[in-house]
């Protein structure tokens, strides 16, 4: 039996959702939801046999809707997120999840005790190429992962709600959970607005994972270029992740610093308890400079993945990969983040247990 969704939020990113919905066997878009009603009237037309309607009361009241999809803007995340658990429906909230760490709690311990799946759209975890980077690193293909940097650059969809910071960074801080498996102990972040006073364009974020991992982000909507590259620089090799290029959304360089012992040294003193060298003319630093592998990918939309994947959670009970909690952390990255821009000091995240 096909589970039946709503759709509210119709503006730029919910058509998507509606059409990766829409061609999915499992899935039923039984509503579309929104308040602007000339995009109701332009959606209605193109989903003949889709109900339609601007009351999101409609929505909460029919009892044959399993689950809620939301695409509007953060500012109501919560509130429209909670009234739906609290009709008994499952519910996937576009990134981030909402504003607060409180509020993504709430929505928590409301799913789990309703027995409901909650789950956060981060796309990107469901992206084949950011799964590929994550085989890399697991496997150890990349040896001790050093620092990670990522730029998240365009010129435009400036919006008025959010600063840059809040609509970029959820996918880049998702993703580099998911691919450190670790949430970041502390976090620095320096942001400009040039556009819309109080509103950052660009901001810088530098994250420190356990283990001495580093990260950047730069996320910016003033930029000339479009850019959505992500590098993962470790002791053995190194990767790249393009999003924009179809051809090469992965590349490995086979590349790295490698240490070799001084033949003039003395042999087998120079070396403490932990193998590291204890003067700087006892070894000598190699450069390794080998092939570049751009690996197949079997890439599927990630979008439609992601659907598939919520709906699939809702029929079986599943834990969604990007449930509430990760949704959270994401949201604790980012409360930390804001912080750091208004004081301009480095903030402390405290790990949580999920
Ligand atoms: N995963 C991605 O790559 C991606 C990309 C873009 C946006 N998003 C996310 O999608 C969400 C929406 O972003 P957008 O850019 O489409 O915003 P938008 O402002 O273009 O569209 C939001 C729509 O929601 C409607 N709406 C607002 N309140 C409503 C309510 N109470 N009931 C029904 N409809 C309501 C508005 O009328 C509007 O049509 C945000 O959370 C954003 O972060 C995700």
């Amino acid at each position: 039996m096909s589970v039946k969704v709503a759709l509210i939020g119709l503006g730029y990113w919910g058509p998507n959702l509606a059409r990766s919905l829409n061609s999915l066997k499992e899935a039923q878009l039984h509503t579309i939801c929104d308040i602007d009603t000339g995009r109701l009237e332009q959606f209605g037309l193109q989903y003949p046999g889709v109900r339609v309607t601007s009351d999101y009361n409609e929505v909460l009241k029919t009892r044959e809707i399993d689950a809620v999809i939301l695409a509007t803007p953060v500012h109501n995340h919560f509130k429209l997120a909670k009234e739906a658990l609290k009709a008994g429906k499952s519910v996937m909230v576009e990134k981030p999840l909402a504003q607060t760490s409180a509020e993504c709690r709430e929505l928590i311990a409301l799913a789990e005790t309703g027995g409901l799946t909650l789950m956060t759209g981060h796309v990107f975890i469901y992206n084949a190429a950011v799964q590929k980077v994550k085989e890399y690193i697991q496997s150890g293909e990349l040896g001790q992962v050093y620092y990670i940097y990522s730029q998240r650059l365009n010129l435009g969809r400036v919006r008025q709600d959010v600063n840059a910071l809040w609509n970029f960074a959820p996918h880049d801080f998702s993703i580099l959970c998911y691919w450190l498996d670790a949430i970041p102990r502390q976090v620095i972040a320096r942001g400009y607005s040039y556009i819309q006073p109080g509103i950052e364009d660009v901001v810088f974020t530098t994250l420190n994972f356990p283990g001495g991992v580093a990260a950047n982000v730069h996320i910016s909507w003033l930029d000339p270029h479009k850019v959505r590259r992500m590098t993962v620089v470790g002791s053995e090799k190194m990767v790249v992740y393009d999003d924009v290029n179809s051809e090469a959304r992965i590349m490995l360089y086979d590349k790295g610093v490698s240490k070799r012992e001084n033949a003039q040294s003395p042999s087998g003193s120079n070396r403490d308890s932990l193998g590291r060298y204890e003067t700087f003319g006892e070894f000598q630093l190699l450069l390794r400079a080998g092939d570049v592998l751009i690996p197949k990918l079997d890439f599927k939309e990630p979008l439609k993945m992601e659907c598939r994947h919520f709906i699939n959670c809702v029929s079986t009970g599943q834990r969604p990969i990007t449930d509430g909690y990760e949704g959270l952390r994401v949201v604790q990255i980012l409360e930390a983040a804001q912080e750091s821009l208004a004081t301009g000091s480095a903030q402390s995240i405290n790990v949580e247990r999920t």
